[in-house]
């Protein structure tokens, strides 16, 4: 369908409204006329025969052909618009007649039925155009009829004259019309256009535009509307602006507070650790040593055993104090560097649960990692496989570490039964902090963190963090 615009509307709307006009009144003046025309030729008609009838009665009577064809040749010659005149005795014969030549076939029956009471004019055609043939008695009929065939073809010429008039005078006030419809269509959509205009660079994002001067009706209401709109539209905007700020400078405070406590976090871990191996480790092994010199020389047997067993249980807590050091701050992660550290913690994993974990590296160790990333991903590892134990029946766990374009890619799959909505919902509603934390970890070093199911239906979890080296993080 074609497309018009409002202006095109308008200018076709006023045309199509004139040119009905136009053809509406035509018509009636042509229908008018047409009946005018031939109303006023009957009574032409009707008088030339009415006096034929009356001159030619007492010729008749006398058989004086002669001088009715005097009367009808003459009345003939001097009116154009009669065709024909006939006169015919009381048996409708044919008295006298102003044709040249024989009568055309059929004229007389054409109109042979004569009633006083009804019209005394009947329409015939012919091949000149239609024919008002008017029939007139002569004294009551009883000396004959006269009939005058009146020719619509001069009615006719005139009204055709008139209507190619009517065609010149409608065609050029169509032209002038095309010229007010334009003007018009132009005055009421100029400022509609002007408003479309300013519309369409306030969308495209030039906020300071507005619609100028618009007189004040409808279109003028709806422009300064557009205005304020636009006002508040930037009021909006600047609030918008404003919000904006604030919350990324929220946003920006909340991250360094994260970062901040969790590096207060793992400060007080390396201490306690520090304090465990160094302070408690060493006052156990004293213990032990006394312990074990005191059961050494202890006399009574009984009270030997329990020196020892007291010993055992002394070098126990030692083991699971050192464990906790360890747990709390490997030492290899800052001695040799992360993948070290995930190798080791996963060989001791894999003891400590029996379960079948296998560590894939792009890489022998990153040296030189910043300390938060190297301890973000080590976290991340601790966490996903405590939660594998914790909460699946895996039997089977994979952990990938790779580079990929100055970042460290950390994934870790497990074959359990997968994060089941509810229970998540349920460990958050519980202030559980797992994953909560992991993903933390990853935000403040503008990382990315995912959990995902993966083809088994257990879970996968895929850390990228940016490559920072020591000293570098910003
Ligand atoms: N690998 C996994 N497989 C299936 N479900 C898991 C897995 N990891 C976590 N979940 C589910 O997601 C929940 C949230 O884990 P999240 O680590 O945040 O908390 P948590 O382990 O329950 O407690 P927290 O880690 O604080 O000691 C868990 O309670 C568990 O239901
Ligand atoms: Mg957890």
């Amino acid at each position: 369908m074609i497309k018009l615009n409002i202006r095109q509307k308008i200018f076709i709307t006023i045309l199509a409204s004139l040119f009905s006009l136009a053809i509406l009144l035509g018509w009636i003046i042509w229908d008018s006329l047409t009946n005018m025309m031939r109303e006023d030729l009957i009574n032409r008609g009707n008088n030339i025969a009415v006096h034929i009838s009356e001159t030619s009665s007492d010729y008749i009577l006398f058989d004086d052909n002669y001088a009715v064809h005097q009367l009808i040749t003459e009345t003939y010659e001097l009116n154009e618009d009669v065709r024909y005149i006939m006169v015919l005795d009381s048996n409708s014969a044919v008295y006298e007649h102003t044709f040249s030549d024989s009568l055309p076939k059929g004229i007389i029956s054409a109109h042979s039925d004569y009633n006083e009471n009804t019209s005394n004019a009947k329409t015939i055609s012919s091949d000149e155009g239609a024919i008002q043939d008017i029939i007139v008695p002569i004294e009551d009929s009883e000396v004959g009829y006269v009939r005058v065939g009146m020719s619509e073809k001069q009615a006719n010429q005139y009204i055709f004259s008139k209507m190619t008039e009517l065609l010149i005078v409608t065609l050029i006030v169509a032209l002038f019309a095309t010229g007010v419809a334009y003007f018009i269509s132009r005055r009421i959509t100029s400022p509609i256009q002007r408003l479309v205009d300013v519309a369409s660079g306030i969308s495209a994002g030039d906020l300071s535009l507005r619609v100028k001067s618009i007189k004040n009706d409808e279109v003028g209401e709806l422009a300064s509307t557009f205005n304020a709109m636009a006002d508040n539209l930037i009021n909006s905007n600047n609030q918008i602006d404003t919000l904006l700020k604030q919350l990324q400078e929220k946003e920006k405070l909340r991250s360094k507070l994260i970062l901040q406590l969790l590096s207060v976090q793992e400060d007080e871990r390396r201490r306690i650790s520090r304090e465990l191996h160094d302070e408690t480790s060493q006052a156990l092994t004293s213990l032990m040593v006394t312990m074990r010199v005191l059961a050494n020389e202890a006399k009574d047997e009984e009270q030997q055993q329990l020196l020892f067993t007291s010993r055992d249980i002394a070098a126990d807590i030692l083991r699971q104090i050192r464990d906790l050091a360890v747990d709390l701050r490997p030492p290899i992660l800052d001695n040799m560097g992360v993948v070290s550290a995930i190798k080791k913690y996963i060989k001791d994993f894999k003891e400590k649960y029996d379960v079948d974990v296998s560590f894939y590296t792009s890489v022998t160790e990153i040296t030189d990692l910043d300390e938060n990333v190297a301890l973000a991903i080590y976290r991340i590892v601790q966490e996903s496989l405590n939660n594998v134990i914790k909460h699946t029946e895996a039997t089977r766990i994979k952990v990938g570490l790779i580079l990929e374009d100055n970042n460290i890619k950390l994934t870790v799959s497990d074959n359990g039964q997968g994060i089941k909505e509810a229970d998540f919902m349920k460990a958050q509603a519980q202030n559980r902090i797992g994953i909560h934390g992991m993903k933390e970890r990853v935000e403040v070093q503008n990382g990315s963190f995912t959990i995902l199911t993966n083809q088994l239906g257990g879970t996968k979890i895929i850390v990228s963090l940016p490559l920072i080296q020591k000293g570098r993080l910003s």
